[in-house]
């Protein structure tokens, strides 16, 4: 993997936009204090995302899990939000062929279809439901705390399903939860009904949670290599220990991107990969950036309201949709683009009989030509703008290089917290709106939540 980041100095620009070269060497110089920092705030129990990419036994449990688990089911149910669906999301988009779940049982190898359900929106479930078969599915319900509204109700809705499809003692062997090791409803449930549950290490947040059972296991059901991932995150691991900003890309992402925002006002940071697999991983990155980045306060108390705006956008169609304004809008962006130098398949154009002249310059080249010609294209014409831009380049989209790629987002994403000076794995900011779903819902203890202000009836137009 190589980070390509000329393009957003200013020399590579317009020469009037885009970050004078000189301060790099200033961010350099801050590097050190960076990364001590991060240091110690690893060892003294934070960072616990960067350990994973040593978990052998862990690989070997989930591999045993997973085959255990087998052929007896044909479809796999993941029950889940945020950061307990987004990654696993991004690893089926990324690794698994498209349509998966339209491919029968020998396109798929034999293995299973999945769902994610990641919200509540009754129709969504109510639609998988009826497609399912119970009889043939296996659930992975996955949450950290336990107690998140939305999945334990997801969970509430599919235990009742498959009781009455199997019976009680029957439902419990279709299922499997992924949580703490010892707290939360869903840890008590599964020791009172007998349910096989696997654990979230307690170092690691929900967002970061892609490398551990939360991801792995719906993963492995499916036929990924989760040993080819956790080697991958290792190798971010490794290369992320470089104490020169610029030979370790991780920080640099995250150390240039503080510096467009700090110093240069581009509070929008976009992330388009030229890929339909790696449009979910725009996704999951856009979680992982907001709610790690966007902070009322910073390590010391004081009110900072940091955090710059992610957007996820997929090259080339968003050519057609957002990149207008990346070209012409204001000053406020970086764009960052990922290429995957060689595609899975290729797909050539073929020449016609009596062509239009104007379209016989496409035969005879392959789609994924034209994709990396209009990704390189595109950030050309956005530096010509004066606008800053980077290049994440992977050689070919492997279990390996996902692994990789997710890590070193969680990596910079990390060092960005250090930059930014805020504790880039809390969420507090989350919680008033839980608390006041629970008034809404009528959770004995949180009437008094919905009471205290704020909001109040709504004005209404139309
Ligand atoms: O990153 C986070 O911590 C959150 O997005 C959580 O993943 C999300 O709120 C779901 O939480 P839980 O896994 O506890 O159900």
């Amino acid at each position: 993997m190589k980070l390509h980041y000329g393009r957003l100095l200013s020399d590579k620009l317009d020469g009037e936009h885009g970050l004078p070269r000189a301060r790099l060497g200033d961010l350099a110089q801050r590097f050190p204090d960076i990364l001590s920092e991060v240091r110690t705030r690893r060892r003294e129990g934070e960072y616990g995302f960067l350990s994973l990419g040593e978990q052998d036994d862990t690989v070997a449990a989930i591999r045993r899990f997973a085959e255990g688990v087998g052929q007896a089911y044909d479809h796999v149910l993941v029950l889940g939000i945020g950061g307990s669906a987004l990654g696993t999301k991004a690893l089926v988009n990324a690794l698994k062929p498209p349509a998966w779940n339209e491919l029968d049982d020998e396109g798929r190898e034999y293995y299973p279809r999945i769902t994610i359900l990641e919200n509540v929106d009754p129709t969504t479930i109510g639609a998988a439901l009826r497609r399912i078969d119970p009889r043939r599915v296996f659930v992975n319900v996955i949450s950290k705390s336990g107690g998140t509204a939305e999945t334990l109700a997801q969970y509430l809705v599919v235990r009742a399903w498959l009781d009455e499809a199997l019976g009680p003692d029957a439902a419990a062997r279709h299922l499997v939860f992924t949580t703490d090791p010892s707290k939360g409803p869903l840890r008590e449930i599964a020791l009172k009904d007998g349910i096989a549950a696997l654990e979230v290490p307690p170092t690691v947040g929900g967002r970061f949670s892609v490398l551990t059972p939360v991801g792995l296991l719906p993963a492995a059901l499916v036929g990924i290599d989760v040993a080819g991932l956790v080697a991958g995150a290792r190798r971010a691991v490794e290369r992320a220990e470089q104490e020169n900003l610029l030979q370790n890309p991780a920080a640099l992402m995250a150390a240039l991107h503080w510096a467009a925002d700090a110093w240069l006002g581009a509070r929008i940071h976009v992330l388009m990969p030229y890929s339909d697999r790696l449009r979910e991983f725009a996704a999951w990155y856009s979680q992982l950036w907001a709610e790690s980045l966007g902070k009322r306060v910073d390590r010391r108390g004081a009110v900072i309201h940091a955090g710059p705006t992610p957007v996820a956008a997929t090259g080339a169609t968003d050519q057609h949709s957002q990149a207008q304004l990346y070209m012409e809008g204001p000053f406020d962006k970086v764009v960052t683009f990922v290429r995957i130098e060689h595609a899975t398949e290729e797909v050539t154009i073929p020449g016609r009989a009596g062509l239009p002249e104007e379209l016989a310059y496409l035969a005879g080249h392959t789609m994924g030509e034209l994709l990396l010609a209009e990704q390189e294209a595109t950030s050309a014409a956005l530096a010509r703008m004066g606008r800053m831009n980077l290049t994440l380049s992977i050689p070919s989209l492997t279990a390996e290089t996902t692994g990789e790629l997710l890590m070193f987002y969680q990596i910079a994403t990390g060092f960005a917290g250090a930059w930014y000076g805020v504790n880039p794995f809390d969420q507090p900011g989350v919680e008033l709106g839980k608390r006041l779903t629970f008034a809404a819902m009528g959770r004995p203890g949180f009437t008094r939540e919905a009471a205290a202000g704020g909001g109040g009836p709504l004005d209404v137009a139309g």
